[in-house]
């Protein structure tokens, strides 16, 4: 396939680090040399629908294609208010489109999932257009009292309509179970029948075990696709990485040998949006006119479970 659109969609509350100082013992300082990020979004009076429908109307529009042309609609989200119907449902009414549509949960390589799952169906001949949304709010999982996590995400979406083409050069998907290392429990309806005890626990996260995770899992799936696909480091243009930590970033870079211009940043104004990270950060890219036709783009993403995924593709 072909990514031939590209839209996003943002909460309009921006919280600073110096709002968070005045929320849970942290500072600006802390923040910025450990992560990179300087503010966020959060969802306030908005919804997460209507920033998922906001981004799929903006993918939409800059592919130039009708709902009614999609084949296939994929919605990356790890939680929602609704527990039932699929967010992707939700889209598919509001924009218009009448396709079959259905909702994964790839924690922050949902992206990254949802386009390996398209260009499967493309190459086995069922669909020609197919709109990947990602869609997150980890402000809605997390305990605002943990500054261990609190100060790391943001809320956002992002989408992609994807065409006819054969400019995914290939993908790799990675899970290893580990489910300790993060994760979050919520509260299920009561039955009469289940003596269980119901969990509702807000976002556990080892930080310092998802940090070693995180760099091991890119750096090994980019040089995987690097070898797959006969390519060196340097004739890739731009490495877009998941935006969680700076430093991962830097540290995967450094491994590269690659200057710092070809991993382009938004971290300091998002923080980690989950699965809509990537999504963003092209979609930026794509409208300030940084990517270029026929650039070589690797992406790559790791996240809960632990999962990780990455693909290399032409623009
Ligand atoms: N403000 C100030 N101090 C903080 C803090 C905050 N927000 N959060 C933690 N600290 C403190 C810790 O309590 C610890 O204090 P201590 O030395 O007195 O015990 C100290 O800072 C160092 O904590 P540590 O956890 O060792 O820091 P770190 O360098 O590993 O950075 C993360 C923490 C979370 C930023 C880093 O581990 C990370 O980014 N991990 C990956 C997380 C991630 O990407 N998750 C999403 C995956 S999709």
């Amino acid at each position: 396939m072909k990514i031939i659109g590209t839209g996003c969609s943002h909460p309009q509350k921006i919280v600073t680090n110096q709002m968070l100082s005045q929320m849970v013992d942290t500072n600006d300082e802390w923040i910025v040399t450990r992560t990179g990020i300087k503010e966020r979004r959060v969802v306030s009076s908005e919804t997460l629908e209507d920033m998922a429908i906001d981004a799929a109307r903006k993918a939409l529009g800059n592919a130039g294609i009708s709902a009614k042309d999609l084949d296939f609609i994929i919605c990356s989200n790890v939680v929602n208010e609704y527990v039932t119907p699929a967010l992707s449902c939700i889209i598919q009414g509001a924009i218009g489109a009448t396709c079959p549509c259905v909702d994964l949960n790839g924690a922050c390589v949902g992206f990254l999932y949802g386009i390996d799952m398209a260009e499967a169906y493309y190459r086995s001949g069922r669909v020609k257009n197919v709109l990947v949304v990602s869609a997150e709010e980890p402000s809605r999982m997390l305990s605002w009292e943990d500054r261990t996590v609190c100060v790391l995400f943001g809320d956002g979406a992002g989408a992609a309509v994807l065409s006819e083409g054969d400019n995914i050069l290939a993908t790799r998907l990675t899970a290893s179970s580990s489910t300790f290392s993060l994760y979050q429990k919520h509260e299920l309806q009561p039955s009469p029948f289940n003596t269980k005890p119901n969990s509702n626990l807000p976002l556990v996260m080892c930080g310092q075990e998802v940090f070693k995770f995180a760099a091991n899992a890119s750096i090994s799936d980019v040089r995987y696709l690097l070898d797959k696909t006969g390519y060196q480091p340097d004739a890739v243009d731009k490495y877009l990485l998941h935006q969680a930590n700076v430093r991962i970033i830097e540290m995967v870079r450094e491994i590269l040998k690659q200057p710092k211009e070809k991993f382009p940043l938004n971290i300091q104004k998002y923080g980690n949006t989950s699965s809509a990270s990537l999504p963003i950060l092209l979609d930026e890219l794509n409208r300030e006119g940084r990517l270029k036709e026929g650039e070589l783009i690797v992406l790559s993403a790791f996240g809960a479970g632990f999962v990780s995924g990455s693909c290399i593709m032409r623009w």
